[in-house]
C-alpha cells in the first residue's frame, strides 16, 4: 500500500482552495505526502491511500463538482479512509451556523455510503463585488438573503489548522 494523501476540493471563488492548501500543508508539515488537487480534474484515486475533500454549501448542497467527484469515486472511495470538510456561513451567526450544520448533516445523510473518519463545517467567504453570473443577480433581489451582504470572511485559521494536524494521525 502507498502512502500517498489526495487532498481535493470544489471551489467557484477560492475560498475553499485556500483552506484545501491549508490542509495540504499542514499535512505535509506532519512528514505527511500529500497532492492537492481540484475534485474536478481527478481522474483516478487508485495512486492514494487517502482521501480528503473539501466542498463549500451552494444553495443548501455540496458544490456539484465534490458530488460529482464523490458519485464518480463512489466503488475507490470504499477502500479509502477520507475525511471531508464544508465551507458555510461567511458570518458569526448562530441561526445561519445551525440552518448549515442541517445542510451539512442532511447532504451527508444521502450518501450513507460515504463514511468519512473526519467531518468539519468551516467558516465561509464571501465577497459580493466578485460574484460572477447569475450569482450576482442574487446581491440585486431584495428577496434574497444576499442582497445588501457585505464582504466577509468567517474562516477560522487556527480551528482549520488544528484540524488538519487531528488529520495526520487518522490518515496514515
Ligand atoms: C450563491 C451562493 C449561495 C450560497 N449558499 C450557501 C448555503 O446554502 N449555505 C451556506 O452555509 N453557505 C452558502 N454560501 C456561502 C458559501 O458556501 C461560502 O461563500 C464559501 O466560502 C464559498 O466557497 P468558494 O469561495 O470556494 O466558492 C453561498 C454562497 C453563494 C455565493
Amino acid at each position: 500500500m502507498n502512502d500517498k494523501i489526495l487532498v481535493t476540493y470544489a471551489s467557484k471563488y477560492g475560498s475553499t482552495q485556500e483552506v484545501a492548501e491549508a490542509v495540504a500543508k499542514t499535512l505535509r508539515e506532519k512528514g505527511l505526502n500529500v497532492e492537492l488537487q481540484r475534485a474536478a480534474k481527478v481522474q483516478t484515486i487508485e495512486p492514494y491511500s487517502a482521501v480528503v475533500l473539501g466542498a463549500p454549501m451552494y444553495i443548501g448542497h455540496f458544490h456539484g463538482d465534490a458530488r460529482k467527484f464523490l458519485a464518480r469515486h463512489q466503488t475507490a472511495l470504499a477502500t479509502h479512509k477520507t475525511a471531508f470538510f464544508a465551507l458555510g456561513p461567511t458570518e458569526d451567526n448562530e441561526k445561519d451556523w445551525i440552518e448549515t450544520r442541517k445542510q451539512f448533516d442532511q447532504e451527508l445523510a444521502n450518501m450513507p455510503w460515504f463514511n468519512p473518519l473526519a467531518r468539519e463545517l468551516f467558516g465561509g467567504k464571501m465577497d459580493p463585488a466578485r460574484f460572477r453570473f447569475p450569482d450576482n443577480l442574487l446581491t440585486l433581489l431584495p428577496a434574497s438573503p444576499l442582497h445588501n451582504m457585505p464582504a466577509s470572511d468567517a474562516r477560522n485559521w487556527d480551528k482549520i489548522r488544528a484540524w488538519a494536524e487531528g488529520l495526520a494521525e487518522q490518515l496514515i
